[in-house]
């Protein structure tokens, strides 16, 4: 470098030009790739103001402490401004990764409605325990059954009315004789033939009939039905069994009456009558089912001596006893399989 003392090879104009390209650099570099490139731009070893700063050598040695100050300060400010930008530049990229890794965890998960079980196999199993509870066993027979168990067995004349087209859904070919059992009595027959006496069971399960769909009946239902066969058996026992089942079901206050009937498997028949002390209306006595003491001619079909064992024998409507328990207005609801309707009686499993 050839300068002269007059002529300074470091010029303010010269710092300042320096300096006014770094700070215009770091201030238009949008992201830290940028800056990085301004940094060694305005900066680094090959620029500008590191040249001026080499030229601090060649200035006389009265003036170098005065160009070492403004050289200084240029280099301090570009400096800061750098620092200043990259901790902006830094923190705007921080929020930015920040918000595309955003996670909503406050959204709804999309969860598959797993439906809701059904109040009638809810209170179905709510009764099979009741009875399992005093040591009685679930039995179980075929929904399309034989003439044969559904009425013949069970005493019910060649011309009884039941068995006319319009109650009973018979199964073609007529001559095969199967029926869509009307109710689940048949249960008792097949049970009396396959087990050991004594006999204590409980027949849980759907029956049909010729039935209207309408608020108070369906031409598909469900009943429960009790058979016991042991020696000794007498009403006694039978009004004892519906009384504490009533109470278990209908609260300590329930109890069962018994009106005279005919039923053509019972011998004596009844129907049987429920206390119910907390329904809807007010307390008040309820039709709940028919029983009676096992006629012997059953007995007989089923090959026990009527003179060695006696039983009694009972039968309800489920989807009735739902009904009046749960105050439930219209049948048709417990058939058309709307969830919403199951819901309303919880997710008892
Ligand atoms: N099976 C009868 C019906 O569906 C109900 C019934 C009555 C069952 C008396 C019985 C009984 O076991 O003893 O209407």
């Amino acid at each position: 470098m050839s300068d002269t003392p007059d002529s300074p090879v470091i010029s303010p104009e010269a710092v300042d030009a320096a300096v006014d390209a770094a700070l215009a650099a770091i201030s238009t570099a949008s992201d830290t790739a940028t800056l990085k490139a301004a940094r060694s731009a305005h900066a680094g070893d090959a620029s500008p103001l590191a040249q001026l700063n080499a030229q601090l050598r060649n200035v006389e040695p009265t003036r170098k402490a005065e160009f070492g100050k403004l050289v200084g300060g240029a280099r301090g400010r570009v400096n800061q401004a750098l620092a200043a930008r990259e901790k902006e530049l830094a923190a705007a990229e921080t929020a930015a990764r920040l918000d595309a890794e955003r996670i909503d965890i406050t959204a709804q998960p999309h969860r598959a409605r797993i439906g809701a079980r059904h109040p009638i196999s809810l209170l179905q199993e709510e009764i099979s325990d009741l009875f399992v509870g005093m040591g009685w066993e679930i039995a179980e027979g075929p929904e399309l059954e034989h003439e044969w168990f559904n009425f013949d067995a069970l005493n019910f004349d060649v011309d009884h009315p039941a068995r006319q087209m319009q109650d009973t859904f018979f199964v073609d070919p007529v001559d095969r004789h199967l029926v869509m059992r009307t109710h689940t009595s048949p249960v008792q027959v097949r049970s009396m033939l396959d087990r050991e006496l004594p006999i204590y069971i409980l027949c849980p399960g759907r029956v049909y009939r010729t039935d209207e769909f309408d608020a108070t009946h369906l031409p598909a239902f469900t009943q429960f039905e009790g058979l016991v066969i042991d020696k000794g058996i007498t009403m006694a026992n039978l009004k004892g069994t519906l009384d504490h089942a009533a109470k278990v079901l209908f609260g300590p206050e329930a109890k069962t009456r018994f009106r005279t009937n005919y039923f053509p498997f019972t011998e004596p028949s009844a129907e049987l009558d429920l206390w119910h002390p907390t329904f809807k209306g007010g307390a008040r006595w309820i039709e709940w089912g028919g029983c009676g003491m096992v006629n012997a001619n059953v007995l007989r079909a089923a090959g026990i001596d009527p003179d060695v064992y006696s039983g009694f024998a009972f039968g309800m409507g489920i989807e009735r006893t739902l009904m009046f328990r749960s105050d439930v207005q219209d049948m048709r609801d417990m058939a058309e399989g709307d969830v919403r309707f199951s819901e309303q009686f919880g997710m008892v499993v």
